[in-house]
């Protein structure tokens, strides 16, 4: 039985005037037990933001594979676990289209993330072009393939379908093309790393995921949970997706 995740990445959002808000979702989280839920601030608000979780997990929203080094202005999994971070998000689409990120390297900072005891919320998704071309499946398949760790498990992994023309757009797939989707993609972490296992990690879904829209995408079979940008930055958008999952 997978317990369901509600992760929020805050993306490029928040400053130390936001730590109210990030207050009021560990309250909402605390309040909700029956459902998992993490939040992914920038970079410099992961120390302060765990500061008053109250124990919520707070996490990355990438990590460079090398653990130091000269990589201006990169983050190691060394550096947030530091800080305090319990997770990181790695291969986001942001990440992918804004610095050319490629599969290999998704599963290069995930295995670096779980060297340094992060757990890793890994994601994959099609672009529109991919979708309209009839192949969203196959590059699904093709980006679980290379970017998840051979040594993957769900104690450590979550798998999040995002496909890029829903982020942040007010459009998402069908609960039918969402459903597909999550099928074929646990079918394929069972070919990677076994039935079992593959049973056991969450596959959440990820684009424009509101309060209004949360408890009928978090109903389809094999969704997990969400990860969820936008409607993550304020309390009050946020823990109605926490309380539609739990
Ligand atoms: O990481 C979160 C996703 O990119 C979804 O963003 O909820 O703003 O569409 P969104």
């Amino acid at each position: 039985m997978r317990r369901k995740l509600v992760a929020g990445n805050w993306k490029m959002n928040g400053v130390t005037a936001s730590l109210p808000e990030v207050e009021a979702i560990a309250a909402a989280a605390a309040a909700n037990p029956g459902v998992d839920v993490a939040l992914c601030p920038p970079a410099t608000l992961i120390a302060p933001a765990v500061a008053v979780a109250s124990g919520m997990p707070i996490g990355g929203q990438d990590c460079h594979e090398h653990d130091s080094g000269a990589h201006t202005g990169c983050i190691s999994a060394a550096m947030l676990k530091d800080a305090g971070a319990t997770l990181t998000i790695v291969g986001h689409s942001e990440r992918r289209a804004d610095q050319n990120e490629t599969s290999h390297d998704a599963w290069a900072k995930a295995a670096a993330a779980h060297r340094h005891g992060l757990n890793v919320i890994l994601c994959v998704g099609e672009t529109e072009a991919e979708r309209n071309a009839g192949r969203a499946e196959r590059v699904v398949q093709a980006q679980i393939e290379k970017s998840v760790p051979e040594d993957a498990d769900g104690s450590w992994l979550t798998l999040a379908y995002e496909p890029r023309w829903a982020i942040g757009t007010g459009r998402t797939p069908t609960l039918e093309e969402i459903e597909l989707i999550h099928a074929i993609a646990r079918a394929k972490l069972g070919m990677m790393v076994g039935a079992e296992k593959a049973e056991a990690i969450r596959i959440l879904y990820g684009g424009s995921v509101t309060g209004a829209n949360a408890a009928t995408i978090l109903a389809v079979d094999n969704v997990d949970g969400a990860l969820v940008g936008g409607a993550s930055l304020t309390a009050e958008k946020f823990v109605p997706i926490i309380e539609a999952a739990a």
